[in-house]
């Protein structure tokens, strides 16, 4: 039996990139994407200005998603926008951008929580690509989240792990900017790592309990060790940049891939995916196969273009809600603190 393919518009603006994707049925048509220089700059993400540029963005990025396509709005049988978390001005440009559309179309509205949409990202339907299958672990690093998150289906999630402090992502950029480096740092030490050897410099790995995480200890050995050096010798960081690269990145995925494994070990649970921005980390990827080998777990690694911010991930997750009749109301505000499920 054939059926009629759903077209939806994904909309996502919850950080510094604008994008827009269409999505017929699990497949995705277009994603594009805009992202923010100006942040550069400043050395981290200005929320006002971040605002700005989406409303400056939405429109042309709508635009060259829908020509890519093929289709024309009229086509759209749905809207699914990030409700968050994020930051609000900027969420506030794709949520009223998503609701004039609804209204004026007369389509349904989907609402999606940013976390969750990173982690069906896996759900994308491409040829040669097996969606993952359930109860499934996932590892989401992102720059504002870590995470353990089991999957039982689609929308039934539970956090059992998460970072008591900095996101893995945020760990990356501030060990970036303490070297120098400008942001967002997590690509360019990925960048110079690839060089380097990462044990040249033993950086301590944190002791927290449990399934959770903790970053900002590291942060701060970083620092001192840098500060030290430099006293003794005002070019260290420059004539060891590879290394010191290396070595923050290969301590950064063994902190992450160590917790897996425990969270892995603990639920008995061995379909195992990372999602999020850090997941497109090229150490974390061939550590996580390496491992995987090992332990004969079955993993999912997202593709690159899925795995730092987009809207692909927002418009496939809006389709499953779209075929749940998940509508959201015209009355529906930004949550910029949405959790992805409860904390177990
Ligand atoms: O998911 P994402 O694009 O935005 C958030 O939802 O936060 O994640 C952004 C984070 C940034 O901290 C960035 O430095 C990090 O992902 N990131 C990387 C790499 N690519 C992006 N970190 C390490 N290695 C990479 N290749
Ligand atoms: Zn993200």
């Amino acid at each position: 039996m054939s059926h009629k393919p759903v077209f939806i518009l994904g909309i996502e603006s919850s950080c510094d990139d604008t994008s827009a994707a269409v999505s017929r049925d699990s497949v995705i048509l277009s994603n594009v994407t805009a992202g923010q220089e100006i942040h550069r700059l400043y050395g981290g993400v200005v929320p006002e200005l971040a605002s700005r540029a989406h409303q400056q963005n939405i429109v042309p990025v709508v635009d060259a998603a829908l020509h890519k396509a093929g289709i024309g709005i009229a086509e759209l049988d749905g809207i699914a926008f990030t409700r968050g978390p994020g930051l609000m001005g900027s969420l506030l440009v794709g949520i009223s951008f998503a609701k004039a559309v609804a209204l004026a179309r007369n389509i349904p509205l989907m609402e999606v929580n940013h976390m969750q949409a990173h982690i069906l990202a896996h759900f994308i339907e491409e040829e040669g690509r097996e969606n993952p299958s359930f109860p499934m672990l996932c590892l989401t690093v992102s720059g504002g989240h870590t995470q353990l998150v089991v999957l039982r289906s689609m929308f039934d999630l539970e956090v059992i792990g998460e970072t008591t402090d900095d996101a893995a992502g945020e760990a990356f950029d501030k060990a970036a900017k303490i070297l120098g480096l400008p942001y967002p740092g997590g690509p360019l030490i990925d960048k110079h790592a690839q060089t380097g050897n990462p044990g040249a410099f033993p950086f301590p790995h944190p002791k927290v309990a449990g399934l959770d995480f903790s970053f900002s200890g590291f942060k701060t050995s970083i620092l001192y060790f840098i500060q030290n050096q430099e006293k003794k010798d005002p070019g260290f960081v420059h004539d060891h940049l590879a290394d010191l690269c290396a070595s923050i990145q290969a301590n950064i995925v063994s902190i992450l891939l160590d917790k897996l494994e425990a969270a892995s070990i603990q639920t008995g649970i061995r379909t195992i995916a990372i999602a999020g921005g850090v997941s497109a980390n090229s150490g974390l990827r061939k550590s996580l196969a390496q491992r995987a080998a090992v332990l004969g777990w079955k993993v999912f690694i997202p593709k690159f273009e899925y795995c730092t911010d987009n809207a692909a991930m927002i418009a496939v997750t809006g389709y499953h809600k779209f075929l749940k009749g998940e509508f959201a109301p015209q009355s529906i505000s930004p949550a910029a603190r949405y959790q992805i499920a409860p904390r177990s």
